[in-house]
């Protein structure tokens, strides 16, 4: 069977440190979708790391991590990461496969995405420059090459082909100023590495796992509000970050998921453009992103910082159809005097509790409810029970809210920082 674990929000959530929280009850972590786009932070025993590609589960014992076929990948930045584990995990070339059909991001897709931004001006989506949107463009207009097609004789053609076509895209945008040829000499150094990586038909390994009773934690990357079909168009990356990704990311039938874990803060952020109803362009904002250190993993920068959004909340969860629910960050929010949460949309004098289609130019104004502080300090260590009053509160709240357990609440991105909740 496949449980999932993904973010409700606008990414960011915390899913690196609750998946390698939950990996030991399970055979196989794997990635779907996304790319190093993502960056997931992972805090035990005094160490930190930043994964971008890997899924979170490489720093736990026998546990096997898949880089999935619905996954993008560009050597150079794996390359980076495998060098930043490989002391904490030795035998991660035992542990992490990769699929042959997830497809290869080029440098002439970073410079693309570059070009494609700069074309954009202001109205620019803020990607992560990491050449995600136009790798999944050439995916589904079956221009791409897989990283099994680099073991093939006429890789090499194929590669320069794709690469005309892209510099005569970048021409058309009018884009100068790139070093292709020193992009190129790392690109290279770094794919000879990622072939000697274990380059598997990895829906096949992971349909005869399931077959063998094993347990597979799919993870997502990003959030549902930037997913393609469903997040706050255009104003969202290019791959499906929702529950339904898991199948068509990895290669299982809808039959083999169990229980879909839903992550959010207990707080909203958003980096990059787009609509962000409940953002906080005041005091209270900054003090949110200082005290949650709300700067991006990989690119360090500043996330938007607003109250809880339910409306979007509830939209995500019944578009994920989450099981329970995981709750980060609330220690962020000691010391205010009030938490607020929006729990419905006012447009036009209408109040909703839909998102609206046309999120992106509705004039959205947040209703918002107001809740006591949570006091200053919130503890894992007392369990439940021994949280404030006005945080289980809250907490009871969005439960009811979103007819949805919250069965883990997160006090700190280390790992021992967290409480589970008894069913
Ligand atoms: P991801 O992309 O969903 O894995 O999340 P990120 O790693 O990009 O961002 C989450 C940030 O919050 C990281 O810096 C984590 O170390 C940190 N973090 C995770 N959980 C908590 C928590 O409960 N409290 C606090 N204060 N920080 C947390
Ligand atoms: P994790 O997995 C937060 C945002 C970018 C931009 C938009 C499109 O760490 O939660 P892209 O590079 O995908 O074309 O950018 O999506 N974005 C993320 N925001 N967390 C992420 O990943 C993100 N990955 C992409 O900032 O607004
Ligand atoms: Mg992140």
């Amino acid at each position: 069977m496949v449980d999932i674990i993904l973010g409700l929000q606008w990414g960011d959530e915390g899913k690196g440190k609750i998946a390698d929280f939950l990996t030991p009850q399970y055979d196989i972590v794997a990635r779907f979708q996304g790319g190093p786009n993502a960056g997931h932070s992972l805090e035990f025993e005094g160490k930190k790391f930043v994964l971008n590609t890997i899924p979170s589960g490489i720093f736990r014992k026998g546990i096997l991590n898949i880089i999935g076929n619905g996954v993008v990948v560009d050597p150079i930045r794996l390359q980076a990461e495998i060098e930043r584990i490989k002391d904490e995990c030795p035998d991660y070339s035992e542990r992490l496969l990769v699929s042959l059909k997830a497809h290869l991001i080029l440098p002439t897709h970073r410079i693309l995405d570059a070009a494609s931004e700069a074309a954009k001006g202001e109205a620019k989506i803020g990607s992560t420059l990491r050449g995600i949107g136009p790798t999944y463009r050439d995916k589904t207009g079956r221009n791409g090459i897989r990283i099994g097609d680099t073991l093939e004789a006429d890789f090499m053609s194929r590669y320069r082909e794709t690469v005309q076509m892209h510099l005569r895209q970048i021409e058309s945008l009018g884009y100068t100023g790139f070093d292709l040829q020193s992009e190129e000499e790392a690109f290279f150094t770094a794919l000879e590495q990622l072939q000697k990586l274990k380059l598997v038909n990895s829906e096949y390994l992971i349909n005869e796992a399931i077959a063998n009773g094993k347990k597979v934690l799919a993870e997502g990357a990003q959030g549902s509000m930037l997913d393609v079909e469903f997040g706050s168009y255009p104003f969202v990356t290019s791959s499906t970050t929702l529950a339904g990704g898991v199948c068509s990311g990895l290669g299982v039938a809808p039959k083999h998921i169990r229980k879909v874990y839903g992550i959010f803060k207990a707080y909203s952020t958003r980096v990059g453009g787009g609509p962000f109803p409940t953002e906080l362009n005041d005091e209270t904002g900054d003090r949110i992103r200082k005290t949650g250190n709300e700067f991006g993993a990989t690119t360090g920068r500043p996330r938007r910082t607003g109250w809880l959004d339910m409306v979007a909340l509830k939209y995500t969860c019944m578009l994920n159809g989450v099981d329970e629910l995981i709750m980060m960050k609330s220690d962020v929010l000691c010391g205010f005097e009030e938490v607020k949460a929006a729990v419905a949309y006012n447009i036009h004098g209408h109040e909703t509790h839909q998102v609206p289609a046309n999120l992106c130019s509705a004039p959205v104004e947040p209703q918002y409810r107001s809740f006591e502080g949570f006091g200053n300090h919130l503890d894992h260590l007392g369990g439940f029970d021994a949280l404030p009053e006005s945080f289980r509160n809250y907490i009871h709240f969005i439960e009811t809210e979103l007819q949805t357990p919250i069965r883990v609440i997160s006090l700190g991105p280390e790992r021992d920082k967290t409480i589970v909740r008894p069913k």
